[in-house]
């Protein structure tokens, strides 16, 4: 198994492409720290931990505000104080307005970008202060996954926080990589093209799934086990040589 023995935090892993995330990493022998504000899926169903624990898998459900840093303080050290270090941290959780930039209110910026990126920044602080305390596995002493967007390359039509946010994620990962490479901390993004996963608004709009659809490349929309095989190459001893890269998981979108 690819992830025998590692302990990873997957944030808004209840629902969608962290949910899927969440349930590869365990299937691959990883212990998974589900860190959520919600349990349940938007997408219904049982909870992701229940899921993990059902295939015989370990897993621990935290209740976590990823834009609260002493929620993030806590869940790390709730995960260290169960299972000793953590190997693996992807920053998957994240909100949006679907707002231009006349739409948008300072409040609905303020909640966009406290999430999308305050909260990644605190998530990969947290992350490397522990991580920085482990000694290197295969010269790897941690990895921080973020999940950006090909929508932080291009604009993405009508949502200008997500869209800003998302750019600065894929800087982030850059910023993280070049920043602590010497201190073996590995940092890579992962950008997901348009993946069917039940949250709703303009995400699950008929026309526009319809428009993605036409748009993309490959003759399908993504799923979410599509990013979660990124993610999981990027978790593994398979990549030990590759940081701070935004690697496209878009049928091709952004290729043509
Ligand atoms: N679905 C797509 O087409 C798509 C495309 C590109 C990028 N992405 C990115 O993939 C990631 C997951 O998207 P999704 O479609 O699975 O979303 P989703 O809305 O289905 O799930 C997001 C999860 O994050 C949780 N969450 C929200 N705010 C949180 C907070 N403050 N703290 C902790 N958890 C919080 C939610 O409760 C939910 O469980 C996001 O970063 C999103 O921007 C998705």
């Amino acid at each position: 198994m690819l992830l025998d023995g590692k302990i990873a935090i997957v944030t808004g892993a209840s629902s969608g492409i962290g949910r899927a995330i969440a349930l590869r990493y365990a299937a691959e022998g990883a212990s998974v720290v589900i860190a959520d504000v919600i349990e349940a899926p938007i997408e219904g169903g049982e909870t992701t931990l229940e899921l993990i624990e059902q295939a015989g898998g370990t897993a621990l459900f935290v209740r976590t505000d990823i834009s609260d840093w002493n929620a993030v303080d806590a869940l790390v050290m709730t995960t260290t104080t169960t299972f000793g270090r953590l190997d693996v941290i992807v920053n998957n959780a994240a909100t949006y307005t679907s707002t231009t930039l006349l739409e948008t209110t300072p409040e609905q910026w303020n909640k966009v970008l406290s999430v999308n990126l305050t909260g990644f920044f605190f998530c990969s602080k947290r992350a490397v202060q522990q991580m920085l305390e482990q000694e290197p596995v295969n010269d790897v002493r941690g990895r921080i996954i973020n999940i950006s967007s090909q929508h932080g390359m291009v604009a993405c039509p009508g949502d200008f926080p997500y869209s800003v946010s998302k750019g600065g994620i894929v800087q982030m990962t850059r910023q993280i990589a070049v920043d602590h490479a010497a201190q073996g901390i590995i940092c890579n993004a992962v950008a997901p093209g348009t993946i069917v996963t039940g949250k709703p608004g303009i995400a699950n709009d008929p026309d526009a799934l319809s428009y993605s659809r036409s748009r993309t490349p490959l003759p399908r929309l993504g799923r979410p086990d599509d990013v979660a095989g990124a993610a999981l190459f990027l978790a593994s001893d398979m990549s030990t040589y590759v940081t701070g890269i935004n690697l496209m998981v878009d049928g091709g979108w952004m290729a043509g």
